[in-house]
């Protein structure tokens, strides 16, 4: 599906995003794995985290959809233990946080499952996740020496492991505290990372009455003697999604949109830091708490941005919004460098390559580093035929861009977007419902 887009006189409303995808991921698993039935409310409606729910059933785990708006499902956990051979392939789909985190969980499982997916994951690195879960005790085979998907797991009694991670890494950091869950009273896991990532397994995990202790980027998993506790949860929204309408908030020249609901945890809110380091006119209103998890409605105005440096222990704090952030330097004055990011590499796509080739159809001047881009921000951004090359926050950060570029950009691939935001093509035109420029 091909989207045409043009800048629209004026930005304005209120946007409820859809629930956060990693949290969404983390409250299906756990409580599957959990004794008891929990409801999970706002679960988030991307292709995604359907992944997830479908290879959880395929293991046997009950789960239905009991309501659709907020979208709703009902977990009957089947315990640490309970889950059963699946007799057809796992499939991940696109979503590199389904297939990693299964992974940790049938590394210890008493049977066989092989987990595939899209042609994307099929080429994202899953050595990274093999290597700790084979030190764990996992048996564990993929193509390219057991680096890629498809992978074949026979699952193992687990022993614990202290282990440092090569990159910040929640995927696998979460991966391998599932795995520690298995790992009866054969020792605890330690994950030390470079940076912190985002700890949302950690603090769910908690609530469930495991023990994890965290203490800056290095978290400790004792294993616990009884299955975790079921819990309800309410999903906030993904500040992932959310990131979208900051940024075409910030650089429209005549914008207000308030998000409502948004989740402020501060592994995740990089973003904010960046937008309002760079002169960005955004409030952080109605803070909460819910399921432990801090939760804000940010509030968004036109600005007159300038570059940041965007690095080091930051980047694992606003990764996905990498995208986004760099349709924000083309508009900001000045240069935006953008480094330590190398990761971006093994997203859905080359974010670093393909974010340099879409931008420059646009007319920004951008320039390719090895581990990020240098932004010269300032000139204007022009329409342009465009491609998402496949990748959701592609698609989504090219709409952003195209919203306030000169004459009209039409994105490629543009359905895309279901995988983390459905409907988020009907939420750009609800805000923008004004006269075209000129109009
Ligand atoms: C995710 C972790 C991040 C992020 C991804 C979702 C998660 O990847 O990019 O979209 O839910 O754990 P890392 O494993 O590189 O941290």
């Amino acid at each position: 599906m091909e989207r045409r887009v043009k800048r629209h006189s004026a930005v304005r409303g209120e946007v409820t995003p859809p629930g956060d995808k990693s949290i969404s991921h983390r409250a299906a698993i756990l409580n599957s794995l959990a004794n008891g039935t929990a409801k999970v409310t706002n679960f988030a409606p991307g292709a995604d985290c359907a992944s997830t729910l479908s290879c959880l059933r395929a293991l046997g785990v009950k789960i239905d959809a009991v309501s659709t708006q907020p979208p709703t499902i009902e977990v009957q956990g089947v315990g640490v233990r309970g889950f059963t051979e699946p007799d057809v392939i796992l499939d991940a789909g696109n979503s590199g946080t389904t297939m990693r985190l299964l992974t940790g969980l049938l590394a210890g499982q008493a049977f066989f499952a092989v987990i595939t997916g899209d042609a994307s994951l099929c080429t994202r690195p899953m050595g990274r996740v093999i290597h700790p879960l084979r030190l764990m005790g996992g048996r564990i085979y993929g193509r390219n020496r057991d680096t890629l998907a498809p992978l074949a797991i026979k699952g193992q009694e687990l022993r614990g492991l202290d282990y440092t991670l090569p990159v910040a890494s929640a995927q696998i950091k979460s991966a391998m505290l599932i795995a520690g869950l298995f790992s009866q009273q054969k020792g605890r896991t330690v994950v030390r990372e470079p940076a912190l990532s985002r700890d949302h397994t950690e603090r769910m995990l908690q609530a469930m009455g495991v023990k994890v202790t965290a203490e800056g980027p290095v978290v400790t998993l004792m294993p616990p003697a009884a299955p975790p506790k079921a819990i309800d949860v309410h999903v906030p929204g993904d500040i992932s999604s959310a990131a979208y309408w900051l940024v075409l908030g910030a650089i429209h020249p005549d914008a207000r949109v308030r998000i409502k609901g948004t989740g402020v945890n501060p592994t995740r809110t990089g973003i904010i830091d960046v937008l309002l380091n760079m002169g960005a006119r955004l409030k952080v209103e109605n803070e909460r708490v819910i399921n432990n998890e801090p939760v804000a409605d940010l509030v968004i105005e036109s600005s007159e941005l300038t570059a940041a440096n965007i690095e080091g222990e930051l980047i694992p704090r606003l990764i996905d919004e990498v995208p986004v952030l760099a349709v924000a330097a083309c508009a900001a004055r000045g240069t935006t460098v953008i480094k330590d990011a190398a990761e971006l590499r093994v997203k859905e796509t080359d974010r670093i390559a393909f974010l340099v080739a879409e931008l420059s159809k646009m007319g920004a001047s951008v320039e390719e580093l090895p581990d990020g881009i240098i932004i010269r921000g300032g000139g204007k951004l022009n329409g342009a035929r465009c491609s998402s090359h496949g990748d959701h926050r592609m698609a989504m950060a090219l709409g952003v861009a195209g919203a306030v570029a000169d004459g009209e950009t039409l994105i490629e691939d543009a359905g895309v977007v279901d995988i983390s935001y459905p409907g988020f093509w009907q939420e750009l035109e609800r805000l923008t419902a004004h006269l075209a420029e000129g109009g």
